[in-house]
């Protein structure tokens, strides 16, 4: 047994839940308020009988114990596994020498530099040498409290003295060098210190740990061009792509205002948050990486991006916005269509705003100035739209012809990009009295780029004419195959296996598959499409790992599989390998319909519970929910038909196919 599976055995999902949501019992089940989304009437149901929740209401998700700690506490799956395990009194034994080997040398580069931080701060506060930097601090307005807050520090005007320093503690060259605090000379005689006669910034991981510095200049040189900043280089600690300045600090306050602000500068973070507006993180001064935006989701969706209104911040600003689009167009959500049936659509789900400064101002200086314009600014942030609408408006002369098609140019990417065909239309509709054009000539042009188009899901052919009772007949249907095929086909936990093991083994396939799913207009393979916690743990580091991996060898791709779930991935590889061998195309075609069935059996198990709770509601009388539910229903089974008539034209090409080649 797995040590998962121990601990799932050990422990009671509904004991564990019951900590954080209160839970009624209703039936076989138990119900609650969503811990996830707010909402006034139980839409969280736990299932003692699998072990496992689901939210029917807004999240529409659900899983295990594990998932359900790593969303409630914002864990990965490591860290849920080390909770949980210590919870169940489960040990976890299963690291190998050479990981417990690698983590002993991130804990002592993380001493080093926690070290660091420590010592330039005690500099800053007591040292002579540091009046340079109490008087800089002082003279921008910092408060004894932020130094303290955030450990600022100062590094001596010395080219040795934090290196010897940290020898003298015991510390070899090398390591510190690892650490990024000193550099070798050219011509081999030695290291220098990195940081010299500096504002030292610490720079800290999300779980508030140290691993790297921002260090701000305090003085000019005379006759030496040197930069304003100098930061930690790339460590096994510090990666600056995946770094967000302050977010140890800002993550419970981003969590309560449900809204991330994004500014560019450590001096704008601290200020910021020094007069009260702690729900504010800078990148590292470049562009906004998916690896930001991921960490900064697992608080809000919600983002404003505080910029100057200058070129240079546009630029940062569209950078940083083709990552986000990048990260959200992964974001599938189930829309209703125009003809009431649900579908997968890509949208802009998370709000994406853009606040813009007053006129050569920075985020720390407002704020130090006016915190409660501050503020303003940032409650007047406007969606990313109405944002460059309006800019576009006063940068193109709409009088003229060449200036109306640059506008609708300029736009088109954006709008295409909205999900929402009411909001799509509303902001044609803008740009298109804006120029004066005839708004269908707009849409042709916005609409006539092919990507956006290849995403909508393909409409299900005849179904607006369907008369109003055919949809509720059918999910009358699909619910009775629902309850003949009672909870999760067994076969679903084998599929799930089969399917990731030619993933782990084939990884080129991935991006393979995930377009054959697009062009198919369902949402490409991801995390969600697994049931199993440690299942959806290696599809995760798949996913963040394969445009590293670059050449696609499977055996970079499983070195970079945490250790815990390498047992799990090797057996998963093993299983794949008993076959006769298939052609990197047939299984790419296999793989497509299972993770096509995968889905449907899913929406099945889903209505099979749906059935159950909606018959146990009517008979405690919940009228209000009953409908949701059953309104629910009837989107699960359009989705399921979906899915059925793609399975369907599937076999059909399939075969013609075929029968092509045997004519030919
Ligand atoms: P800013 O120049 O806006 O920094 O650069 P700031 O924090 O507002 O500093 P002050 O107000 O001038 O003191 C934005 C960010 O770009 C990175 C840093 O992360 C900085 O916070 N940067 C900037 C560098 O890494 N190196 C540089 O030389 C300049
Ligand atoms: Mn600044």
């Amino acid at each position: 047994m797995s040590v998962v599976d121990e601990i799932k055995e050990r422990l009671d999902i509904v004991e564990v839940i019951s900590q954080y949501v209160s839970l009624k019992k209703s039936g076989r089940n138990y119900k609650g308020l969503c811990p996830f989304h707010n909402e006034k009437t139980p839409s969280f149901v736990v299932f003692p009988e699998n072990q496992s929740w689901h939210c029917f209401g807004a999240c529409s998700t659900g899983g295990d114990i594990f998932s359900f700690m790593m969303k409630r506490e914002n864990l990965d799956f490591s860290e849920a596994l080390a909770l949980l395990a210590a919870r169940a009194g489960v040990e976890l034994h299963e690291r190998s020498a050479a990981s417990s080997a690698d983590e002993q040398r991130l804990e002592r580069l993380r001493q080093i530099v926690a070290d660091t931080a420590l010592y330039c701060h005690h500099l800053l506060v007591n040292a002579h040498e540091a009046a340079i930097a109490r008087d800089y601090l002082t003279q921008r307005g910092f408060t004894r409290q932020t130094w303290e807050d955030w450990q600022l520090g100062y590094s001596l005007d010395s080219w040795d003295a934090l290196r010897d320093r940290l020898t003298g503690k015991g510390y070899t060259l090398a390591e510190v060098e690892e650490a990024g605090l000193i550099i070798r000379r050219e011509d081999g005689s030695g290291y220098y210190d990195r940081f010299r006669g500096r504002l030292m910034i610490p720079i800290r991981d999300v779980q508030g740990r140290v691993i790297g510095f921002g260090a701000r200049m305090l003085r000019e040189e005379p006759g030496r061009s040197q930069p304003k900043y100098i930061n930690s280089p790339q460590t096994p600690l510090f990666d600056k792509g995946s770094v967000v300045y302050g977010l140890d600090m800002a993550k419970k306050a981003i969590r309560e205002a449900n809204l991330a602000v994004l500014v560019e500068g450590y001096m704008d973070v601290l200020m910021s948050h020094q007069v009260g507006v702690a729900n504010v993180v800078a990148g590292m001064g470049t562009a906004l990486t998916e690896a930001q935006l991921r960490q900064i989701k697992r608080y809000s969706s919600n983002l404003t991006l505080a910029l100057d209104p200058d070129a240079a911040g546009d630029q940062a600003t569209l950078r940083g916005l083709e990552a986000a689009r990048q990260i959200l167009e992964r974001e599938w959500q189930p829309a209703l269509g125009p003809d009431g049936l649900v579908r997968q659509e890509s949208r802009l789900k998370a709000q994406l705003r853009i606040a813009t400064l007053p006129d050569g101002l920075d985020p720390d200086e407002l704020a130090y100035a006016d915190v409660e314009r501050w503020r303003r600014v940032i409650a007047e942030a406007q969606p990313i739209v109405d944002y460059y609408l309006a800019r576009v408006s006063r940068e193109e002369d709409l009088g003229s012809a060449r200036g109306k098609a640059n506008a609708v140019e300029r736009m088109a990417p954006l709008i295409r990009e909205i999900g929402n065909a009411v909001e799509r239309n509303h902001y044609i509709q803008r740009l298109a009295r804006l120029i004066q054009a005839d708004e269908r000539l707009v849409t042709d042009q916005i609409m006539r780029g092919g990507r956006g188009a290849l995403r909508s899901a393909p409409a299900p052919s005849g179904s607006d004419t369907a008369p109003p009772g055919a949809a509720a007949a059918d999910a009358r249907a699909v619910a009775a195959e629902g309850r003949a095929a009672s909870g999760r086909p067994s076969g679903a936990s084998a599929r799930e296996a089969h399917l990731l093991g030619c993933l782990l083994s084939r990884p080129h396939l991935f991006a393979m598959l995930d377009a054959q799913l697009i062009e198919m207009g369902v949402p490409p393979c991801g995390p969600e499409d697994f049931d199993d916690s440690e299942n959806r743990a290696i599809v995760q580091t798949l996913q963040a790992r394969l445009p590293a991996v670059g050449g696609m060898d499977p055996t970079e791709l499983v070195i970079a599989i945490p250790e815990m779930l390498m047992a799990r991935c090797r057996h998963l590889i093993e299983q794949t390998q008993n076959g006769p061998p298939v052609t990197d195309e047939r299984l790419l075609k296999d793989l497509g319909d299972l993770v096509l069935r995968l889905r449907k059996d899913r929406l099945y198990q889903q209505v099979g519970r749906l059935r159950y709770l909606i018959a146990e509601l009517e008979e405690s009388g919940g009228r209000d929910q009953v409908r949701f539910y059953q309104e629910l229903l009837t989107s699960y089974s359009a989705q399921i038909r979906q899915l059925q008539k793609l399975l369907n034209a599937r076999t059909i090409t399939g075969a013609l196919a075929k029968a092509g080649s045997v004519q030919g």
